[in-house]
């Protein structure tokens, strides 16, 4: 008698692929349930999770998340700013939605544990970790576990019949979601080399993108971009044409070396147009409307914020209370905002609101409606302590 059932996060990669049997020769589940997650990466790319799934498991389910990846977790990133080491995070906020629909099927199934094919070098293991733990699962890591090598995982899946890609496309690991491309490992650990232009999939070289600039404006209802160039769009097809867009002007590249959560450095590119666009809009936004006491706290908010959900925290009390405050703020940040995009920089050009705490009339040169002698009473009280101890 085995073990019974088990669900495997699945993407159809090498890893993930030889847990498969790995899950019943050397764990003795009976029954493995692969399950791929939509959060809005390459079509082909779920296309052949699915095909794989169904050819190698026991049974492949495919889980269209992309609506509620973008309306859960990416809206609720921009609206805390949310950004880790000064990169827009993308591969942290999908974790927790593909682990909550393993761990969804795996209660459906009645299955104990979910497996993962994550190394022991990363995040990613956390953060599934945790979301399985979480809910009272056991959790199965065959790569961490058992120390292979990518030789062995080769000849292993060769002997299994399961295809592997040719070594020599897929040099690289990619993580890929609607928010956020990451690409890491191969020649990229070595943080001097230089990153080949093939690593690059949505976005143009800035050197080669247009000499036309684009411009884009973007309207956000209480924090969330609802509307471009005026046309209301839901929130993952505004994402895609704006990655396809900001992209193709070369904005939303990153190449940089990154603290893991378990302390390790690692050289890390990333592709996020769309990410970088919304994330100076929204934070520009935030400065017309916002009192400057809600700007000076929620940039420690947005900070801490950040830094849970890089860690996939997402069930941490701190992390809901946070996201309570995000909510009130965000309670102002309605208007609109236009944008430049241009050889991979972006630039705001302008920014309404009917929110603004702004007025032309009391900040004017050129106006009187504010008594400027009013200030010398309160210049005669300004830095006062300081003056006295200068003084003494
Ligand atoms: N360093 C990023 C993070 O921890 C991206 C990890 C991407 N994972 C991958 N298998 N390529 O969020």
């Amino acid at each position: 008698m085995g073990k019974g059932t088990i669900v495997l996060a699945f993407s159809g990669g090498l890893d993930t692929s030889i847990c498969v049997p790995l899950l019943k020769e050397r764990y003795g589940y009976d029954r493995v349930v692969t399950v791929a997650v939509d959060v809005g990466q390459s079509e082909s790319d779920i296309r052949m999770a699915t095909e794989k799934g169904e050819r190698i498991a026991d049974c492949h389910v495919t889980v269209d998340a992309r609506d509620p990846f973008v309306e859960e977790h990416v809206f609720r990133a921009i609206r805390a700013n949310g950004s880790y080491e000064g990169y827009p995070m993308g591969t942290a906020l999908a974790r927790p939605v593909i682990a909550g629909e393993c761990v969804r099927i795996a209660r459906e199934e009645g299955a104990a544990a979910v497996a993962h094919g994550c190394t022991g070098k990363g995040n990613d293991q956390l953060r599934f970790d945790f979301m399985i733990r979480a809910s009272g699962l056991e959790v199965v890591a065959p790569i961490r576990e058992q120390n292979l090598t990518r030789e062995w995982e080769i000849d292993y899946a060769d002997e299994h019949g399961i295809p592997v890609p040719v070594r020599k496309e897929t040099p690289w690991s990619v993580d890929e979601n609607c928010w956020s491309r990451s690409i890491e490992g191969g020649r990229l650990e070595d943080p001097s080399y230089h990153p080949p232009e093939e690593i690059w999939h949505w976005t143009t070289a800035p050197e080669q993108a247009p000499d036309i600039p684009a411009e884009v404006s973007i309207s956000f209802e209480e924090g969330v971009p609802v509307a471009l160039d005026g046309r209301l769009t839901k929130g993952f097809d505004l994402i895609i044409a704006l990655n396809r867009l900001a992209g193709a002007h070369g904005v939303g590249r990153n190449d940089m070396v990154e603290d893991r959560v378990l302390g390790l450095k690692a050289r890390e590119c990333y592709e996020h147009p769309a990410a970088t666009v919304l994330l100076a809009a929204h934070r520009d936004l935030e400065r017309l409307v916002l009192t400057r006491s809600e700007l000076a706290f929620k940039a420690g908010v947005d900070e801490k914020w950040s830094e849970l959900a890089y860690m996939g925290l997402v069930y941490e009390p701190l992390y809901c209370a946070l996201n309570a405050f995000v909510d009130e703020t965000q309670t102002a940040v309605t208007g609109t905002v236009d944008l430049r995009l241009y050889k991979g920089c972006v630039r705001v050009l302008g920014r309404s609101s009917p929110n603004a705490l702004y007025s032309d009339d009391l900040v004017s040169f050129d106006s009187t409606s504010l008594d400027q002698c009013s200030a010398i009473g309160f210049s005669e009280f300004f830095g006062l302590q300081a003056r006295m101890r200068r003084r003494t």
